[in-house]
């Protein structure tokens, strides 16, 4: 089930504190949207972009052209484990379908989607540049190769342990 939380008041504020600090400056519009995407739980929702060309003083357009260019930037907030795996050639000869199929199976939910708690995003991506280890997966900043549905079932309870010691609720 795709989960959208409300965005807090707090977190507008701290987007509008960071992107403020880069006011009539478009040419920081990535590096904004990096920091700002990571405030906001993993992703850039309408009211976060809305935040941001207001601070900066960028046509809202441009930051939508830029969400939609670059597959790293969400439109929706995401877990906070963001779950990547690769579906290009080679990983997929090398049997992501399966893979992909384990972490569905593991986390409950579909490619596409994070669980209800608001712990992990799954989603499939192209090249990844870790051919030589497929099927290979982007766990947040990590890659993790040679992926088999066993370690699979592992790695998602490892992450799920991860995320409660770092006080979430997975
Ligand atoms: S094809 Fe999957 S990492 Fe390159």
């Amino acid at each position: 089930m795709a989960v959208r939380p409300k965005i807090d008041e707090d977190v507008l504020r701290q987007v509008a504190e960071i992107a403020g600090r880069w006011k009539g400056r478009p040419d920081m519009l990535i590096p904004v949207l990096h920091e700002v995407q990571e405030v906001a739980g993993n992703g850039i929702p309408k009211e976060v972009a809305k935040t941001v060309s207001e601070a900066m003083g960028v046509p809202l357009a441009q930051i939508y052209s830029v969400q939609t260019f670059y597959s790293f930037f969400s439109k929706e907030k995401r877990g906070r484990v963001l779950i990547r795996l690769c579906k290009t050639a080679p990983c997929h000869i090398k049997g992501t379908k399966r893979i992909l199929e384990a972490f569905e199976q593991a986390l409950g939910i579909k490619a596409g989607e994070t669980t209800p708690d608001g712990a992990f995003t799954l989603e499939t991506c192209e090249c990844i540049g870790a051919c030589d280890v497929s099927p290979a997966a982007l766990i947040d900043d990590t890659v993790y190769g040679h992926l088999t549905e066993e370690r699979v079932v592992e790695l998602v309870q490892e992450l799920k342990e991860l995320d409660k010691l770092n006080g979430g609720t997975a």
